[in-house]
């Protein structure tokens, strides 16, 4: 089953930009010029932020509106993106950047499909550059739910960063709620990694 993402959207467009988004800046020190790909970037908010840092940015999702959203407010930085594309994990055509950002968004990328777009996430992902993202774990409430999702045993995150460095992991895993308000497990992976092979 297909997500509406309308009202996500406009309910956190303006919003800080994720929590592992700036603990990378921090951890980087400058974004200046780095060019940076954030994969189902939805209102923008990291996107905003990534440029507000002096970074060169693409992105993508497979909302049409989030990135009509993204494209009336970040206008006036327009010197500052390279691609901002209406696109799917599985269709993207994934050029090489610096950093690539999934925040809470490769959760939604179908199982039959994560393999390819998982390698084409890391070939993309130039030696020395970085990963930073959220990965589904696999007691989350949304693996019940109709719609795809694509989850992970602690493990098998594990192998999925064989040819990267961790330099930031964090398991959460607890109750908690949805971003419209109804209760949920929440499980995820956070995961800076540096592309080392
Ligand atoms: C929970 S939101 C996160 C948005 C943003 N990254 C953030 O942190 O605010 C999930 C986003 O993933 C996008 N999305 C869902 N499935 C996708 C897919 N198969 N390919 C690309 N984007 C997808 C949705 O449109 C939505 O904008």
């Amino acid at each position: 089953m297909m997500i509406d993402w309308t009202d996500y959207i406009d309910k956190t467009n303006g919003y800080n930009p994720s929590q592992l988004l700036m603990r990378m800046e921090y951890m980087l020190q400058s974004l200046d010029g780095l060019h940076v790909l954030d994969c189902g970037c939805g209102a923008g908010n990291d996107l905003a932020f990534l440029i507000q840092k002096g970074a060169m940015v693409s992105g993508f999702d497979a909302s049409r509106y989030a990135i009509d959203i993204c494209g009336k407010r970040l206008s006036h930085q327009a010197n500052h993106i390279i691609r901002l594309e209406h696109a799917s994990f599985e269709d993207f055509d994934y050029h090489r950047y610096d950093v690539v950002v999934c925040n809470s968004s490769l959760y939604f990328c179908k199982e039959v499909s994560f393999e390819q777009v998982w390698r084409k996430i890391t070939h993309s992902i130039v030696l020395g550059g970085l990963f930073c993202g959220t990965l589904l774990g696999n007691e989350d409430g949304w693996n019940n739910f109709e719609f795809d999702t694509t989850s992970f045993k602690k493990p098998e995150v594990f192998t999925l960063f064989s040819d990267f460095e961790i330099l930031l992991f964090e398991e959460r895993n607890k109750d908690g709620f949805s971003s419209n308000g109804q209760a949920k497990h929440w499980h995820s992976f956070h995961v800076i990694a540096k592309k080392i092979k």
